[in-house]
C-alpha cells in the first residue's frame, strides 16, 4: 500500500505512521526525520535545513522532493510506503505524482486528519521525543513507565527544539497557509478521506483500518 498522512503540525502523523508500518510491514517514510537525522550528523543536508526548522518555516521544495525521491528510489516501491510530513504544499504534491506516476506507482489513498487548534498545541507543547527509537510520548496522553526516561532504549527522551512555544505558533501558522490549496487538490481528485485527528490515537488507528478495509486496500 502506498500512503500519504496530512495533517497540521502535532495531528499524530508520525505516530501513526509508525502504528501502520509495523502492522502493514511498510516503510516509514517522514521528512521531518530524514532532516532531523541530517541535522543530527551535521550534513549538507542538515547545515541547509537546520535554520529554517529552527524558525519553523518550510524547507524550500526542491530540496525536500528531492530527499523523498532518494527514500522513495531506494526503497522498495512494491513493498509500499506509508509519507508522513510530505506533501507540504501542492508544488510538492504534484511533483510527487509525476514522479510516482513515471514509475507506475500512483499513491493509493490520501488520508487527513483533522485536528484542532488545542489539540495540536497541547500535544506539541507536551511531547517527548526518544533520541534513540524515535518513539514520541506525551507526559500526559502517553507518558513514559519512568518519569523523562523512553521505556524501551532507557535513555533520556528530549525536548523538540522547535516545540518551543514561539515556534511551535510559527509551524501552525505555516501549516495554515499551506494546507488549503494542498487539500484541495487531492480532493478535487477525490483522492481524500478525512479522518479526525482529535481522537485517541488507537481510535485513528482503527478508523484508518476499517476505510482500507472499505477501499480493499
Ligand atoms: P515534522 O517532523 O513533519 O513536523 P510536523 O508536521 O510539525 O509534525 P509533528 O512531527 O510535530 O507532529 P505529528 O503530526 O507527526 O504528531 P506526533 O505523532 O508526533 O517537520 C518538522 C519540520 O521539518 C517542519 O517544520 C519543516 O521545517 C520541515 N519539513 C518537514 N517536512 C517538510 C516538507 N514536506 N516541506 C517543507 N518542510 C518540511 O504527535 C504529537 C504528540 O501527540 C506526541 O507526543 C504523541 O505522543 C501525541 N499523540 C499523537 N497522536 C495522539 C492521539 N491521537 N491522542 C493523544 N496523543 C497523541
Amino acid at each position: 500500500m502506498k500512503l500519504i498522512l496530512l495533517g497540521p503540525p502535532g495531528a499524530g502523523k508520525g505516530t501513526q505512521a509508525k502504528m501502520l508500518s509495523q502492522r502493514l510491514a511498510i516503510f516509514h517514510i517522514s521528512t521531518g526525520d530524514i532532516f532531523r537525522e541530517a541535522v543530527q550528523e551535521n550534513s549538507p543536508l542538515g547545515l541547509k535545513v537546520k535554520g529554517v526548522m529552527e524558525k519553523g518555516e518550510l524547507v524550500p521544495d526542491k530540496i525536500v522532493i528531492k530527499a523523498v525521491m532518494d527514500k522513495i528510489e531506494t526503497h522498495s516501491l512494491k513493498k509500499g510506503f506509508v509519507l508522513d510530513g510530505f506533501p507540504r504544499t501542492k508544488i510538492q504534491a504534484v511533483e510527487l505524482d509525476n514522479a510516482l506516476n513515471e514509475l507506475d506507482a500512483p499513491v493509493d489513498l490520501v488520508i487527513y486528519l483533522r485536528t484542532s487548534l488545542k489539540v495540536s498545541i497541547s500535544r506539541l507543547s507536551k511531547r517527548r521525543v526518544c533520541p534513540k527509537c524515535g518513539f514520541n510520548y506525551h507526559l500526559i496522553n502517553i507518558p513514559p513507565k519512568e518519569e523523562g526516561i523512553c521505556d524501551r532504549c532507557k535513555v533520556s527522551l528530549i525536548h523538540r527544539p522547535d516545540d518551543k512555544e514561539e515556534t511551535i505558533k510559527k509551524r501552525l501558522e505555516v501549516d495554515l497557509q499551506e494546507s488549503e490549496e494542498l487539500l484541495n487538490y487531492y480532493r478535487e481528485e477525490q483522492r481524500l478521506e478525512e479522518v479526525s485527528g482529535d481522537l485517541d490515537s488507537d481510535e485513528v488507528f482503527e478508523t484508518l483500518t476499517k476505510i482500507f478495509k472499505e477501499k480493499k486496500l
